[in-house]
């Protein structure tokens, strides 16, 4: 495996920090995301569910409890949730967002918003619905992203639309795999419903996090690859607020 110092790291276009720590990286964010809600105490935040957010929200809740971060008036935006899956499953996204953050800070549960359909709604009326909660909200200020080992954002998988918005999708391969640990192997949801990648596009920020050897492949591929459908993540780019913050293991070991 090369390292990231012989990559065009300076020259891509999408601006890198490589931090010596991910907990570095963590409070970084953290940090950013409690400067904003400060200022902005209605802000609408786009937040992300998977490994690599736990310590942002491991960390928000720490300023919250011990630097008085008030979370109460704050709309918050998850990316995507399966797709008939009950909101109290172990699995479920929303069930993942209260345990780790929701319940442990002041926001309220009636501001935290998810794609998923409400009773009597149709998949459609879904969708529109929670894109038009965010344009209510005032669009969003900051979004927080992973990265699939696939390239994927949110759940837009590989030929996902670089101007789609949010909508019901079949889950990749990958994908699946990733998410057996948490069902019972009959259980592995097929679908879901994903912000997409137009929507995403339009939040003001976008600080995208990757951390681990095993994020190193993607990492690479996202600064080295041009724009293509088939790497979802590689529309990023076209944002002009983006950062994306690495640990020394996602980068390679290269510290910039
Ligand atoms: C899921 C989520 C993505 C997330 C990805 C990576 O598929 N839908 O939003 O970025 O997993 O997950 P992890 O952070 O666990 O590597």
């Amino acid at each position: 495996m090369t390292d990231l110092e012989n990559a065009p790291v300076r020259g891509s276009s999408v601006p890198v920090l490589v931090t010596d720590s991910r907990a570095e990286a963590e409070a970084r964010v953290a940090r950013e995301i409690s400067d904003l809600v400060r200022a902005r105490p209605r802000c609408a935040l786009g937040l992300a569910t998977g490994r690599t957010m736990a310590g942002v929200y491991e960390e928000l809740v720490r300023l919250h409890r011990e630097e008085g971060l008030s979370l109460a008036d704050v709309r918050t935006f998850n990316l995507d949730e399966y797709l008939d899956l009950h909101a109290d499953h172990r699995a479920s996204f929303r069930t993942q967002m209260r345990e780790r953050l929701f319940a442990r800070t002041d926001l309220r549960v009636e501001n935290t918003v998810f794609p998923v359909v409400a009773g009597g709604q149709s998949l459609q009326e879904a969708c529109d619905a929670f894109e038009a909660r965010i344009r209510a909200a005032g669009g969003l200020e900051l979004q927080l992203l992973g990265i699939g080992r696939n390239g994927h954002l949110a759940f837009n998988e590989p030929g996902s639309d670089p101007d789609s918005r949010t909508r019901r999708v079949e889950l990749a391969r990958e994908t699946r795999e990733d998410a057996r640990a948490d069902f019972a192997p009959e259980d592995v949801p097929r679908a879901a419903l994903t912000m997409g990648l137009g929507t995403i596009l339009e939040a003001r920020r976008l600080r995208v996090l990757a951390f681990g050897a095993g994020k190193r492949d993607i990492v690479r591929r996202l600064l080295e690859e041009p724009e293509s459908r088939d790497l979802p993540a590689s529309c990023l780019r076209r944002h002009s607020d983006l950062l994306l913050l690495l640990d020394p293991e996602s980068a390679g070991g290269t510290k910039q």
